[in-house]
């Protein structure tokens, strides 16, 4: 799906963005401890070096809460004033209520419509999509987006194929109507028939959390990740250029690439395949991990801090996740000055 965007003559743009992660450090040497693997092997796959955990008292919200206020805080809004919120996340507080919506008590946001998208490693960006189709359309005015993941929760501490990988994060981003920049397109998709490489088999409705599927470990993530690795490298590649070619622009009009930190040599594939140089690249999966659908805006957010945004910046995110899904955006960077009130 591609979406033509600006079409209408409204702009829409991110006017603040935010990040959190948990204080504790798990180290690859940490790692070595735990199962059979070396720091060696875990930087030559994957380029992570350590990444967050929360503490066992700690939720998707408790983590999404202090990014959120971050990014209020840039956008100079508070939480009162959001009409429209969108978590996503593969590790929500519970399954029901949505964790946006003990999101919007927290902040205060009595008026906001608050609910949690379920998309993998893609979720910000959809999520992204669906803020920017709610203020276009004059459905929404000021929205809320999060990413914020506790992967450590559902991963198997004793898998060395899945535990070298996940960390613990969020990252948030207020979307609302902007007089410059905004958001130039989207492309989004999914491909259900790859649902069983990447997933977690209990908690839902067809294996519940029993006895019996807790003994299998069901409720940790399960994933082939060869078949993982083979799709996200050609998708995140065809996503980027499909975009681009939709909206009119080259690579050269690229200034940022913020790919979702899945693996090093994901990212190095298809910035090398699309073209782009090392230098246009995010990249801070050494030291988080994958975050699921906290790493674009974590990466999002170091980049601007690192003072490597600056207005008028033509930003392209990627991302490809359970499901699978996927998903690119591109974005003349607005933030600071241009919102549109
Ligand atoms: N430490 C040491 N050895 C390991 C480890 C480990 N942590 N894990 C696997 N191995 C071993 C395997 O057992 C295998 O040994 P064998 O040859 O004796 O059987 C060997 O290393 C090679 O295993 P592969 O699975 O082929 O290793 P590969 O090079 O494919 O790397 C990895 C595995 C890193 C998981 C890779 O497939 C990958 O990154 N896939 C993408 C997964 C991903 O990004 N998932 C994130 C979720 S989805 C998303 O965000 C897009």
């Amino acid at each position: 799906m591609i979406a033509a965007v600006s079409s209408n003559g409204t702009r829409v743009g991110i006017t603040g963005i935010g990040a959190y992660v948990p204080d504790r450090v798990l180290t690859n040497a940490d790692l070595e401890e735990m199962v059979a693997t070396s720091d060696e092997w875990i930087v030559e796959r994957t380029g992570i070096r350590e990444r967050r955990i929360a503490e066992p008292s700690e939720a998707a919200s408790d983590l999404a809460l202090p990014a959120a206020r971050d990014a209020l805080e840039q956008a100079q809004i508070r939480g009162e004033d959001l009409d429209y919120i969108v978590v996503a996340t593969a590790t929500p507080d519970m399954l029901f209520p949505a964790t946006s919506c003990v999101v919007a008590d927290a902040l205060g946001a009595e008026r906001a419509a608050a609910y949690d998208l379920l998309a993998g490693c893609s979720g910000f960006l959809y999520a992204l999509a669906q803020a920017y189709g709610a203020v276009s359309s004059g459905l929404a005015e000021r929205t809320l987006v999060v990413g914020s993941e506790v992967l450590s929760k559902i991963t198997n501490w004793k898998d060395r194929g899945t535990c070298i990988l996940f960390g613990d994060g969020a990252g948030a981003a207020v979307v609302e109507r902007v007089d410059e920049g905004g958001f130039e397109g989207f492309e989004l998709g999914a491909d259900g028939s790859r649902g069983p490489d990447l997933c977690v088999p209990a908690g839902g409705s067809r294996l519940p959390s029993t006895t019996e599927n807790l003994e299998r470990e069901a409720q940790f993530i399960h994933m082939n990740g060869r078949e993982v690795f083979r799709f996200a490298t050609r998708v995140m590649v065809s996503s980027a250029q499909e975009l681009l070619d939709a909206s009119g622009l080259t690579l050269d009009d690229v200034d940022l690439y913020v790919p979702h930190q899945a693996n090093q040599r994901i990212i190095d594939h298809a910035a090398k395949e699309i073209g782009l140089a090392r230098d246009k690249i995010v990249l801070n999966i050494d030291r988080y991990g994958n975050t699921s659908s906290a790493s674009i805006p974590l990466a999002l957010v170091e980049a601007e801090r690192d003072g490597r945004l600056a207005d008028g910046d033509t930003v392209l995110m990627s991302a490809v996740g359970a499901g699978f899904t996927w998903g690119s955006a591109l974005l003349t960077w607005s933030n600071g000055g241009s919102r549109s009130r």
